[in-house]
């Protein structure tokens, strides 16, 4: 499905109804939100089998023309990426370890039968698109562009195997906080009845119908006054997994990190990664492996387990204050947010927006 090829060409097509700078800042001075606000382009890349990955665009953001036997409508065949640009102090725009993006994004492909694009093309797909909307990378405390590079199949037959044409795309969203509240700690509610994940499925992949899969779990949590759910392992219904959108993380008391182990049906998450390094610099003892949802229950309970959080691109570090599942409530919303948690959150950030020193080369200049 690899077509090695010479780095592809773009078309930028600017949009003939892009708001003007009066405009923009007006929007980017408002409650940005998460998702809700969009820049005025985007890129295409377009891929059949005969062609490989060919018409590269930047144009207008707008509405998509697609057949409606496009396989994604049916089978949902689709994958997708969350990762930031980040305004430094100076002006200039970078992101946060865009290759580890571009790897997840083929790895999900590979798992979607979707073509896969070059890490290389990943990252200039959001070079091109900034270098047109770098106006939108707001400058507002701990704001960023967020960046959606999605794939869909968008060959028109109705047949259940891979299509032979998919588009990639990238859309661009200012963003503040994932949460309404911001940085307060949230409430997570224990799916016991439904999982997002099963053995051999496409947990580990970014791919919609993860999120689908959540979205009635989901409406749970709602309805109890929590605002994530967490899942547990789909074999044994008993292990904790991650949040749907997001990575967990205890801390223990006796300064211990632990989150739950890749286990093929978890999301690799590239906040997760680089908060366990984080932590393994800062000395922390950090164990990834199974983690029983009643080590959480006791451990919270008993005061050994200090802090919970949740992290990802979009939520960045968000403290976790209290689980609930049917019949049990451990933790306290109003506790103030742990020490280990503020620190990572901080560092984290500190590097994102070029505070301090890089020292593990995590940052891409976009422009
Ligand atoms: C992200 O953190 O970028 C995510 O993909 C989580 C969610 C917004 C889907």
């Amino acid at each position: 499905m690899n077509h090695a090829a010479a780095p592809l060409a773009y078309q930028v097509i600017p949009s003939d109804h892009a708001r003007g700078d009066a405009q923009r800042e007006a929007l980017l001075a408002g409650e940005l939100g998460f998702g809700r606000l969009f820049t005025d382009h985007m890129v295409a890349i377009h891929w059949d089998q005969a062609r490989g990955w060919h018409d590269a665009r930047v144009c207008a953001y707008g509405p998509l023309t697609l057949d409606p036997a496009a396989a994604v409508l049916h089978y949902g065949q689709e994958i997708f990426e969350g990762i930031k640009a980040y305004r430094h102090a100076d002006g200039s725009i970078w992101t946060f370890r865009p290759e580890a993006n571009g790897a997840r994004l083929q790895r999900s492909a590979a798992r979607l039968a979707l073509p896969q694009l070059p890490v290389a093309e990943f990252v200039e797909s959001l070079r091109q698109l900034v270098a047109v909307d770098h106006g939108w990378v707001p400058s507002q405390p701990e704001s960023s562009l967020y960046l959606r590079p999605f794939m869909i199949a968008t060959e028109a037959f109705l047949g259940v195997r891979p299509a032979q044409a998919a588009v990639y795309y990238v859309i661009a969203s200012p963003a503040g906080a994932y949460f309404a509240k911001g940085m307060a700690p949230v409430a997570i509610w224990l799916s016991q009845d439904y999982a997002r994940a099963a053995r051999g499925g496409t947990g580990a992949a970014k791919c919609g119908g993860n999120y689908a899969a959540s979205l009635l779990p989901q409406q749970e949590a709602y309805a109890n006054g929590c605002s994530q759910v967490l899942f547990l392992d789909p074999v044994e219904g008993r292990y904790i997994e991650e949040l749907g959108g997001m990575n967990v993380f205890l801390v223990y008391r006796d300064g211990r990190l632990v989150t739950p182990a890749l286990s093929g049906s978890i999301l690799e998450g590239v906040t997760r990664c680089s908060l366990l390094q984080l932590a393994r610099d800062r000395g922390m003892q950090v164990e990834e492996r199974k983690v029983a949802i009643d080590e959480w229950i006791d451990g919270v309970s008993s005061g050994e387990i200090s802090e919970v959080f949740a992290c990802g691109t979009a939520a960045v570090v968000t403290p976790i204050g209290q689980l609930k599942g049917k019949g049990f409530s451990v933790g306290d919303l109003d506790a103030p947010i742990g020490e280990v948690t503020l620190a990572l959150r901080r560092e984290l950030a500190d590097i994102q927006y070029g505070r301090v020193p890089d020292r593990h080369g995590w940052m891409v200049r976009l422009r």
